[in-house]
């Protein structure tokens, strides 16, 4: 484990991340919660007492939920979602997009599509508008001066059939895993992502959808990873990449790359003052003989395998990151004399690591922790596809 001294020596966003490293250390109490009413659960198990042979049956297990502080702010919950056809036709859209995941390795929705599947899934209305002015409340960033961010980390549990929030813990990424940046394998502090966004109700469906998608796909496998685990960790990064007239706003300084993970999805949120038509921010993936590091001007054509460009509200892009490596154009503004700013949410999701003893040596072996955020406690249920039928992965 990390030792005091040595997470003082970190590069860290604010002095609020040490706060709650410290405060993590003196929390002896897992957490495991779920906000559901009573009433949201009675008319689940009616439903099952009236047809048990439905597959809402499968959707999801019986849930043991402990005591939990209250809430006023309602969760998602895709049980209380089951007698509205919405529901149902988010399903079937979400299963062929999945199926063309597996197939292409890649997808993009575009964010009209998403409003109505993360609609179908349970978000509100509401939340989906407050979701587009999140990033307002980034400060800053460990280690690059034209980004703002926070983070924090997520477990998809596909035993219990939920994504939770996991405690803080550091993140680093190295050049063994295809990330060549002159921060590479240093250990970052990253603000953490608060309520705001994490009992967002679209950001939980965007949980949900990215775990609908991803379960029981078989990837390229990264070492020192454990893919006999059924728990899997999401760093989820909030960032605001920042062009002032002094200083270009780069969303991937590293140029080619991986992140390290298996599944990596990028949602855009809203750009301010941004070129979309100069090429802004555009995203290419290439196989994996493309050099790591190249700048996007660098890359060769041959490598190339696709090209896109967030530019609506929810546009999605997501990709098997063992298989794809990808680049981005920096962000270019309209008005050369102004701040241009592009807001994403990126969520990174692997296998745990391998614990010592199976193989050592991976980067984030001391900083993988699966114990629940004692301070900023989330879980909603899942609903996995693999399940409907009472089949396994
Ligand atoms: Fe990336």
């Amino acid at each position: 484990m990390l030792t005091s001294t040595a997470i003082k020596q970190l590069p860290r966003a604010s002095t609020r991340s040490l706060r709650s490293i410290q405060a993590s250390r003196t929390r002896l109490q897992l957490h495991r919660l779920y906000h559901e009413t009573p009433q949201s659960r009675a008319s689940v198990e009616t439903a099952r007492s009236i047809n048990p042979t439905d597959p809402i049956a499968n959707l999801p297990p019986t849930w043991t939920p402990s005591p939990a502080p209250t809430t006023i702010r309602p969760q998602l919950d895709v049980t209380k979602q089951v007698f509205k056809p919405s529901y149902y036709q988010a399903v079937a859209e979400i299963m062929k997009l999945r199926s063309k995941y597996i197939t292409n390795r890649s997808i993009f929705v575009e964010g009209s599509d998403m409003v109505s599947l993360l609609l179908g899934l349970g978000a509100t209305p509401s939340d989906l508008d407050r979701l587009q002015h999140v990033s307002n409340n980034l400060y800053s960033d460990p280690t690059l001066p034209f980004r703002r961010s926070r983070n924090g980390r997520f477990c998809f549990d596909f035993s219990s059939q939920s994504v939770r929030r996991l405690e803080f813990q550091p993140f680093a990424l190295s050049v063994e895993e295809d990330f060549k940046r002159h921060d590479s394998g240093q250990i970052r502090i990253f603000d953490e992502v608060q309520d705001e966004l994490q009992l967002n109700t679209a950001f939980q469906a965007l949980l949900v959808f990215k775990g609908m998608i991803c379960h029981g796909v078989s990837t390229t496998q990264r070492p020192r990873l454990d893919y006999s685990s059924d728990k899997w960790v999401c760093t989820l990064f909030n960032l605001r990449t920042v062009t002032t007239p002094h200083i270009l706003g780069e969303p991937a300084l590293e140029g080619v790359h991986t992140d390290g993970v298996d599944h990596t999805m990028t949602t855009y949120l809203g750009a301010e003052n941004m070129d979309v038509e100069a090429n802004s921010a555009v995203t290419y993936m290439h196989d994996m003989n493309e050099e790591t590091g190249a700048k996007y001007t660098e890359i060769k054509p041959q490598h190339l395998k696709s090209r896109v460009q967030h530019r609506h509200f929810l546009d999605t892009l997501l990709l098997v990151d063992t298989e794809n490596k990808h680049s981005l154009s920096p962000v270019l503004p309209v008005d050369e004399t102004k701040e241009a700013t592009r807001d994403m949410l990126i969520f990174f999701t692997r296998r745990p690591v391998l614990k010592k003893g199976d193989g050592v040596g991976h980067i984030s072996e001391a900083i993988d922790s699966f114990r629940p955020h004692g301070e900023l406690p989330m879980e909603v249920p899942l609903f996995l596809p693999g399940k409907i039928h009472g089949k396994g992965e």
